[in-house]
């Protein structure tokens, strides 16, 4: 893949939907703990299946509600999860709730030293933890390698310092507060009980394509000076 379109994304949707709906459909809902909501991660499965990768990497699992529906949605791929917290209530009902999937490795430790070591050519990529321009040089360093086929980054609303840095510096990048994918968000609708208003908090993802779109040593100086810049806002 070589640039998203997001026309092509919204048109294939439809057909994969029913797909998706019914890889999470056994998963029971976990209301109230946060986490990438499921029609952010359908917006994952509408980027990524068509790239079928036979390798997944997560950054930052928790109690691993979006490592789930990844074990779910892509049985054939190897899914790699990194973690920094372990012992914790989290990482316990995570690894309890994973047991099942033979396909899916449980790291422990920083996804900035580890996934780099694991990235193979044509993995999809998840960054949820660390966040802000961490993730961002995170993304970096990784899209750096020219490996990656597309990575996703969560919590980039709109009005912070690491969006506008992306709106600015990545021609192609896309953003899953976009109008078009709007209508996706009846999925939650169905699987959280809670009314409507208490469904909040939706973290955004940024999807970068392949490669970067300014040399490495540029893209590291502006970020420098736009976290300097976040900061002092
Ligand atoms: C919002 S939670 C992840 C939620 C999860 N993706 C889900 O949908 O349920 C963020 C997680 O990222 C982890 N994290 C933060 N920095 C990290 C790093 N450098 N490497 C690995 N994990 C990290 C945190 O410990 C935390 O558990």
């Amino acid at each position: 893949m070589t640039a998203l379109s997001k026309e092509a994304l919204v048109a294939r949707a439809d057909e994969l939907l029913p797909q998706f709906e019914a890889a999470v459909a056994d998963i029971p809902p976990e209301a109230g703990f946060g986490g990438v909501w499921e029609s952010e991660m359908f917006l994952f499965y509408a980027v990524v299946r068509p790239l079928a990768p036979k390798q997944i990497l997560e950054s930052g699992r928790a109690r691993g509600k979006s490592t789930l529906m990844l074990a779910k949605c892509f049985p054939d791929a190897r899914i790699v999860s990194v973690e920094l917290d372990r012992d914790t209530e989290n990482a316990r009902a995570a690894e309890a709730k994973l047991k099942p999937h033979a396909h899916v490795d449980l790291l422990y430790g920083d996804s900035r030293a580890l996934m780099l070591q694991g990235l193979q050519h044509g993995d999809a990529v998840l960054i949820d933890g660390p966040k802000d321009f961490r993730a961002m040089k995170l993304a970096v360093d990784l899209l750096a390698t020219g490996k990656p086929s597309v990575v996703f980054v969560h919590d980039f609303p709109k009005g912070s310092g690491v969006r506008c840095f992306a709106e600015k510096n990545w021609p192609g990048v896309l953003f899953g507060d976009d109008p078009a994918f709007a209508k996706f968000r009846a999925i939650d609708a169905a699987r959280d009980p809670r009314p409507a208003d208490a469904r909040k908090g939706y973290g955004v993802f940024a999807i970068f394509p392949p490669g970067l779109p300014q040399p490495k040593w540029r893209l590291r100086l502006k970020m420098f000076f736009a976290e300097i810049f976040s900061a002092f806002r």
